[in-house]
C-alpha cells in the first residue's frame, strides 16, 4: 500500500508538526485575535480528537478490522500519538497566549474550573510526548509506562467528551456569558460528541 510505504514512522510527526504550524500561522489574523485564535482552537481541538481515534484506538480497531490499514496504524500509533500531543499542546499554548493577547475574554472566559482539570490533562499529554521513546520506556519500566500513557489517553478522551457535554448542555450553567459556534450546528456538534464517545466503547469492548 502506497500510504504505509511512504508515510511511515517519525515523518508523519515531522509533516503533520510543519502542517499545523502552517494553518496557525494562516488562521491567526492579527486585526481580530480573539476570533481567529477560537478558530484555531476549534480546528486544533477536532484534528487532534481525530488523531487520538487514531492513535489511542489503533489497535481496539485494528481487533476489529483485521485491515492493511488498521495494521499500519497499529504500527505508527506512537508517532500519531505524538502528533496528537503537539497538537493539543499548541491548543494549550494558543490559550495561555490569549491571557496576553485578549486579556478581557480570557478573564471571562476561562474560570478556573475548566483551566485546572484542561491544564492537568495536557501535563500528562506533554508527559506522554516525552516518555513516547524506546529509552523512556525501559527508564520507566513497562508497567509504569504502560500506567502513564492509559491516564494520558483516558484524561484526554474524557476531556473531549467533556467539550461536547459543555457545547451542548452545560454552557448555559457554566459559561453563561459564552457563545459557542459549534453549538449553533447541533448536528455537527452531536455528530463530534459520537467520536470520543466511540473512542471509548472501543477501548472498553473486549
Ligand atoms: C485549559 C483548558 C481549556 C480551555 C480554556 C479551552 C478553550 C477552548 C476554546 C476557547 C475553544 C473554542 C470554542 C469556541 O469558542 O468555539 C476550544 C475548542 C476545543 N477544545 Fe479546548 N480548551 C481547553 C482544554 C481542552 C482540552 C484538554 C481538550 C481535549 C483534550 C480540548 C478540546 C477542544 C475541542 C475538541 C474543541 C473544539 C470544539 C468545537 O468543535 O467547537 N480543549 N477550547
Amino acid at each position: 500500500m502506497i500510504l504505509t510505504g511512504r508515510f511511515s514512522g517519525p515523518p508523519i510527526v515531522y509533516v503533520l508538526s510543519a502542517i499545523f504550524l502552517l494553518i496557525l500561522t494562516l488562521v491567526l489574523d492579527a486585526s481580530d485575535i480573539t476570533e481567529s485564535s477560537r478558530l484555531f482552537l476549534r480546528l486544533s481541538g477536532r484534528v487532534a480528537m481525530f488523531l487520538l481515534f487514531i492513535s489511542f484506538g489503533a489497535s481496539a480497531l485494528h481487533r476489529l478490522f483485521h485491515a492493511s490499514w488498521s495494521h499500519y496504524l497499529v504500527i505508527n500509533r506512537r508517532y500519531f500519538g505524538i502528533a496528537t500531543g503537539i497538537l493539543l499542546w499548541l491548543h494549550f499554548l494558543l490559550i495561555l497566549s490569549m491571557s496576553i493577547t485578549a486579556p478581557e475574554w480570557f478573564e471571562a472566559s476561562v474560570p478556573w474550573f475548566i483551566l485546572i482539570p484542561g491544564s492537568l490533562t495536557f501535563l500528562l499529554v506533554g508527559l506522554m510526548v516525552l516518555t513516547s521513546n524506546g529509552y523512556s520506556q525501559r527508564a520507566l519500566g513497562p508497567a509504569t509506562w504502560k500506567r502513564l500513557h492509559l491516564l494520558g489517553g483516558y484524561a484526554a478522551l474524557v476531556s473531549f467528551v467533556g467539550e461536547y457535554l459543555l457545547v451542548l448542555f452545560l454552557q448555559p450553567l457554566l459559561l453563561p456569558d459564552y457563545e459557542f459556534v459549534t453549538a449553533n450546528s447541533p448536528v455537527l456538534a452531536y455528530s463530534l460528541l459520537l467520536v470520543p464517545l466511540s473512542l471509548l466503547y472501543l477501548r472498553l469492548r473486549k
